[in-house]
Formats: structure tokens, sequence, C-alpha cells
């Protein structure tokens, strides 16, 4: 009997304990207390120029300042790409004010590996909508999607560590730091650091109140509970 002969290994996935995704997954919307997650179309490209061209938002985004072409072309693309199925498929979503149809923000969500059921998320808001917790309302609702939905296992967020604000938000939605890699990127003309933050499903099942919609266990819908340490710092 030659190498070749032998039956090839089985992949993970594809073993009996593997994990089973819900995939296709389909987006259609999804709506928190105060946001609704849903497919970019034409009539987004003013509001998402508005932030997506601007240095202070771009400083550790991998892209630079877009113009509104730019802009008008992506979301033509994006406006396209509703089911993740394959391994590096990805969603850019808007991320809309329910109170008055303002697009406020942005939320891209990319399944990173089917055989090991990963996924990656990341964000990005106007600046004159941060500091009110819709990052967080926003992420934590992909995280219930990610766990409760498509029945993924894990979900990293890979971040510059001088970016104190997205450090923040991965360690308020209770991720927990994995790694930091010194100098992996060359970005924007400098060697830069990667952390990747990551959570898995048993940990959300931790830091989430069963039923309570989308918010971490340590916020209310006025805002943080100072009285109570984050769940799981990074
Ligand atoms: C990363 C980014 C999305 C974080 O935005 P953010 O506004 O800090 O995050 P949130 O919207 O969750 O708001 C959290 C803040 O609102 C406060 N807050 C107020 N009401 C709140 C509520 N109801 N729920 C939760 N938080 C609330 C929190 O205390 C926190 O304030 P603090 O920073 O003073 O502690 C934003 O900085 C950004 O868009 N940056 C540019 C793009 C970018 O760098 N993306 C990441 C690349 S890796």
């Amino acid at each position: 009997m030659g190498i070749n002969d032998h039956p090839q290994p089985q992949r993970w996935s594809e073993a009996a304990a593997g994990p089973e995704l819900r995939i296709p997954f389909r987006f259609e919307e999804a709506l928190t207390e105060r946001l609704r997650l849903r497919i970019m179309t034409d009539a987004d490209v003013d509001a998402v120029h508005a932030y997506q061209s601007r240095t202070d938002v771009c400083e550790y985004l991998l892209y630079e300042p877009r113009d509104h072409r730019t802009v008008s072309e992506k979301i033509a693309k994006w406006s396209q790409r509703t089911t993740l199925e394959r391994e590096g498929e990805s969603l850019e979503l808007a991320v809309e004010r329910r109170a008055d149809g303002q697009v406020i923000g942005d939320l891209y969500f990319s399944l990173k590996t089917v055989e090991h059921s990963c996924a990656e998320i990341g964000w990005a808001l106007h600046p004159d909508h941060q500091g009110l917790g819709y990052a967080t309302e926003a992420a934590a609702e992909l995280l219930r999607m990610s766990f409760a939905t498509i029945g993924l296992h894990r979900v990293i967020a890979e971040v510059d560590p001088r970016n104190d604000a997205s450090v923040a938000l991965c360690r308020r939605l209770g991720m927990r730091q994995e790694a930091h890699f010194i100098e992996e990127l060359w970005f924007k003309g400098a060697w830069a650091d990667t952390v990747v933050y990551a959570m898995r499903e048993t940990d959300w099942h931790d830091t989430t109140i069963a039923g309570a919609g989308t918010l971490p266990a340590h916020f209310t819908s006025e805002g943080p509970d100072r009285t109570r340490k984050p769940l799981k710092p990074g």
C-alpha cells in the first residue's frame, strides 16, 4: 500500500466532535436598545464619508482617509455582501441610531476561519458620537450574533496598543488580551505593534446577562455601573 493509498486524515471541521457552524449565515438586520445594525446602501455614502475621511478616525485604521468616490465604491461592494459562508468572507455593517436614522459608524465582521470557528470584529464611530456607549452596544450585539446565532467558538479583535479607545472597548466587552506582537506591521511609515483581544463562547456566557439584551453585565441602560469592576479585564 503506497503512502497515497492511505485514507486522508479527516479535517477537524468534518470530524464528529468538531464545531458545527450555522452557515451560510445571511445577515438581515439587528436591533439593540438604541441602534440598528444593517447592510449599507448607497444612501449611506455621505454619512460614512463624514468620518472615514477624517485623519483622527483613521489614525489606527489600516486605510488612509477616504475621499467621497472611494467611500462610494466601497459601499457599492459592501452593499452586495450579505452572507457569510467561507473563510475570509466579511460584512461591513452600518451602525444607525434608531432615534433619528443617523448612521454614526460601522462594524467589520469577518469569518476568519470556518475550520477553527473564529471571527474577527472591528469598529469605527464618528467622533461626534463617541463616548456614549454606542460602540459597546453595537459590538456586544455582534458577539451575541457570533456565539448565539452562528455558533462560533471564538471572536478576536486586532488592535494597535496605542489605540486607547479601542483597547478600552475590547476590555469593556469582556475580551481578554491574548497576544502582543512587537513591530508586526509596517504601518503608515513606521513599525507598529498589534495586540490581539479575544473572547470564547464560554467567556461570553460568563460576561452577559441572559435575556438582558445586548449590553455587557457591568453596563446599565443609563451607562456603566461604576460600582462594579469590569468582569474580565484584559
Ligand atoms: C474605537 C472606538 C469605536 C471607541 O469608541 P468609544 O466611543 O470610546 O466607545 P463606546 O461608544 O462604547 O463609548 C464608551 C464610552 O461611553 C461611555 N458611556 C456613556 N454611556 C454609556 C452607555 N449607555 N453604555 C456604555 N458606555 C457608555 C463609557 O463610559 C465610555 O466612556 P469613557 O471612554 O470615558 O470610559 C472609537 O474610538 C473610534 O471610532 N475610533 C476610530 C476608529 C478606530 O480606531 N477603530 C479601531 C481600529 S482597531
